[in-house]
């Protein structure tokens, strides 16, 4: 046994078993291999021979970067190290004793080594006796660190979550959308301009708060029927505010990662924290209806607690706006609806506005012609007046190709026509 001062600082904390903390490192890595480790990682090397548990894995080519990051995550976990470096491209650092003076014994203790010689790198930890909790996590870390180049890509990892990062398209501005100028005016003013003036709307809080925090919108809801725009709005914000707007289709996240779904919306925020400036865009936000009274589904209840805290004040990412969308909010829990700072309402369109779709969509119609149109399509909505305008022209082209005829727009009895048809089908 070693004399009490000869312990390593923080192996007060009792060891746990080599069952334990094998079990532990394994259960920790399934989970990030199956999201972020890239496909060329292996599982490590874990054994406990001659009184000496050791833990081998490889890693990405060793940096000098990482060589800094892998110091800073030991000395979070380790009291005092020393640093051996060799050659070029190995790097020892050793855990000493509590008593930091005393060297006895001290190759005994927790030691991580690099081995960045040739082009494969290694990792190899070895420790006499058994790691304490505060080891095993390190292990963890380092392993993580050592196996994610990937990590700084919040782009790769956001496509590896099932959330997709939507291009710009210059093509896209608010004339896309017919009517709805309540509406734009409403999103004008409490997402656009906060985003595009961050110092002006911080300046103002710094003169109104006793204790400073923005007053920038977090997280804004959009609440309508399929169809109406809400996708499309949340496109054209990105556009006009240049940033990045990141879909999160909440649906398929459940599905896809079912079990975990919970981890990885985290990890969805995290990665869009490290994208600098973004919008988060949940669709699909429904997934998680029902309330907390009602049966729920485990998984649900665990995203919903993680979305819940994300848009807490605490552990939300102070660049990120989050929009969510919803066909049915009434359905959503209260805890979530309170969580966004505003609901913006896309009604269906009235009269005026489904001609001004239709004339979006066949501008050669006379404003008349639309008004028509219009008034004969009740309870549509802009996707619906898109997909019989679209249809309107297929139909079109097959007639003028029939014809042998030149290229023309449709006329205006065959949107009445097809108008018609898609009533009667539906
Ligand atoms: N007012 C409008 N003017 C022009 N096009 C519209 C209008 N409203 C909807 N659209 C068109 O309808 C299609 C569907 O819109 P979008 O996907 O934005 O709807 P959504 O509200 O997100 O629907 P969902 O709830 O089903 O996701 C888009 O192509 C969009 O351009
Ligand atoms: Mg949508």
């Amino acid at each position: 046994m070693r004399s009490a001062d000869t312990k390593t600082a923080g192996e007060e904390k009792s060891a746990i078993s080599y069952d334990r903390m094998k079990e532990q490192i394994e259960k920790e890595l399934f989970t990030f291999f199956e999201k972020a480790a890239p496909a060329e990682s292996v599982q490590p090397h874990i054994s406990f021979e001659k009184g000496t548990t050791r833990i081998a894995f490889s890693s990405q080519p060793i940096t000098d970067k990482m060589l800094v990051d892998f110091l800073l995550l030991i000395k979070q976990h380790i009291a005092h190290v020393r640093v051996h470096g060799f050659d070029s491209g190995y790097y020892a650092f050793q855990a000493l004793n509590a008593n930091m003076f005393k060297t006895e014994n001290v190759l005994d203790n927790f030691k991580v080594e690099f081995f960045g010689l040739s082009s494969s790198s290694r990792v190899e930890i070895s420790k006499k006796g058994s790691l304490t909790q505060e080891e095993v996590n390190l292990v963890i870390e380092l392993y993580k660190r050592a196996n994610s180049s990937e990590r700084q890509n919040p782009a790769i990892r956001l496509k590896a979550l099932g959330a997709t990062i939507v291009p710009p398209d210059n093509n896209l501005n608010w004339d896309y959308i017919a009517g709805y100028d309540e509406v734009k005016r409403k999103i004008r003013e409490s997402i656009i301009l906060p985003l595009k003036n961050p110092a002006l709307y911080d300046s103002i809080a710094r003169m109104t708060r006793k204790v400073f925090e923005s007053n920038r919108p977090r997280a804004i809801l959009f609440d309508g029927a399929p169809g109406v725009g809400k996708t499309t709005a949340a496109r054209i914000i990105a556009n006009e505010s240049e940033i990045s707007l990141v879909y999160v289709p909440i649906e398929s996240i459940m599905s896809k990662w079912y079990g975990q779904s919970s981890q990885n919306l985290s990890q969805i925020f995290d990665a869009c924290e490290d994208l600098g400036d973004a919008i988060i865009f949940l669709d699909e936000i429904d997934s998680l209806a029902g309330s907390r009274d009602q049966q729920m589904f485990e998984a649900t209840r665990r995203v919903l607690s993680v979305l819940l805290r994300r848009l807490d004040g605490i552990d939300a990412a102070a660049s990120t706006v989050t929009i969510g969308a919803t066909n049915r909010k009434d359905d959503l829990d209260h805890a979530l609806i309170s969580r966004f700072d505003q609901t913006i309402y896309f009604p269906m369109p009235n009269a005026a506005e489904r001609a001004a779709i239709f004339s979006n969509y066949a501008r050669h119609l006379s404003e008349d012609e639309c008004s028509h149109l219009g008034e004969r399509s009740d309870n549509l909505t802009g996707r619906n007046i898109k997909d019989i305008c679209e249809f309107t022209e297929r139909r079109w082209a097959r007639n003028v190709l029939v014809k042998k005829a030149e290229p023309s727009a449709p006329s205006f009895d065959f949107y009445r026509q097809t108008l018609r048809m898609w009533k009667e089908m539906k």
